[in-house]
């Protein structure tokens, strides 16, 4: 056993060795990444006295992050459910809650279970915030998930199994997702817009409208903030944006950011002392914002773009997306992809400028 740092709180797990689901608890030092956005979506949205659940907690340390990190004087978190089948779990989330000197006996903002989480959505009354974390896809967890999330709540998803959304097994994405991905330069946003219809369908038969807040790709996984709209019209309107793009999907062809959320989390996080210091996050964070201001389902693989088009230099990047928006256009980077710019030009526009 060791003890380790992460954001503002301790955590007791055992020694890191090949980070796989046969841990005894599961913990991976690679999804802080995953957890600091979280605190931050959650300390931006005007929500406040949640019923937040983590079905899947493994360690505890999503929902001690939260206890500690979310904003205490706008009181954020009502009540707190945290839940893993796994009996090793629950005596880590207890041991790491004591670590960090939070009462869990007499707490009335706590309850830990050890049930099957769609048990545990299902014998629930519903909650403003679901964080569905599993092995893989979120599939087993996605009905019961949609079923009790409530009214403007939100629910949160990551998905690891890439290698069916991003097209390495296109048979494995139909099965799964019931589309059609496709290999090349946008295989992850492609992805990541199927992973979001498909939890769009499951909510749409409960007349519940999934509109995305924040979505990216990283490394090995997917992740989504889906706000729950009720109502027929509003998923009526979600369903008519999907559609196909490049030859694959269906996919949702909406926005994967919302503008002023992203504003928001990026001011947030050079505020905070947990991430200020945080080159990655917060850079990650600033592409974010500016992407999410762009119209386009999409982007342009510029290394892609010039071995096939035969551009022999290609012109730095920022000077590039300078000359797009003296044009008119909009343009920034995508946090899909280093080689890749995220605008509403024209392929053939784009190529004149790259020729000149
Ligand atoms: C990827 S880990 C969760 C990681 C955690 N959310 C975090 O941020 O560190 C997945 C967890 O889900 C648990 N799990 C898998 N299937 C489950 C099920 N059907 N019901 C409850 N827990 C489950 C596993 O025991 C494991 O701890």
């Amino acid at each position: 056993m060791s003890i380790i740092n992460e954001g503002s709180v301790k955590l007791r797990i055992s020694k890191i060795g090949k980070i796989s689901k046969e841990m005894d608890v599961f913990y991976n030092p690679v999804m802080s990444f995953n957890r600091d956005i979280s605190v931050l979506l959650l300390n931006s949205v005007n929500k406040k006295s949640m019923q937040v659940a983590d079905p899947l907690a493994a360690s505890g340390v999503r929902s001690i992050r939260f206890l500690r990190e979310l904003n205490t004087r706008e009181n954020k978190i009502k009540k707190i459910y945290i839940n893993d089948y796994n009996k090793s779990s629950t005596k880590s989330i207890k041991n790491n809650l004591a670590l960090n000197k939070i009462q869990y006996k007499k707490n009335s903002r706590l309850v830990i279970s050890n049930l099957d989480a769609n048990i545990f959505l299902l014998s629930s009354s519903g909650f403003d915030y679901i964080d569905i974390d599993p092995f893989g896809t979120p599939n087993p967890f996605l009905d019961a998930a949609c079923k009790r999330i409530s009214r403007d709540g939100i629910l949160a998803a990551t998905a690891t199994d890439t290698s069916a959304l991003c097209g390495t097994y296109p048979k494995a994405c139909l099965r799964k997702y019931w589309a059609m991905p496709k290999r090349g330069a946008i295989m992850h946003e492609i992805g990541l817009r199927i992973l979001i219809r498909k939890i769009q369908l499951v909510a749409a038969q409960y007349d519940k409208a999934l509109i995305p807040m924040i979505s990216y790709s990283k490394e090995h996984y997917m992740r989504v903030f889906l706000k729950n709209e009720k109502g027929k019209s509003k998923v009526d309107y979600v369903l008519k944006q999907h559609g196909c793009f490049d030859n694959a999907g269906p996919m949702w062809l909406g926005n994967l950011l919302d503008k002023n959320l992203c504003n928001q989390i990026y001011k947030n996080s050079l505020k905070n002392k947990i991430f200020k210091n945080n080159k990655e996050l917060i850079n990650f964070l600033k592409i974010l914002k500016e992407e999410s201001k762009i119209n386009a389902v999409g982007f342009y693989d510029l290394n892609d773009i010039s071995s096939k088009y035969k551009i022999r230099k290609l012109q730095k990047k920022d000077k590039l997306m300078e000359k797009i928006k003296k044009l008119g256009y909009q343009s920034s980077e995508t946090h899909f992809k280093g080689e890749g710019i995220r605008s509403d030009i024209s392929l053939k526009e784009l190529i004149r400028i790259l020729k000149n």
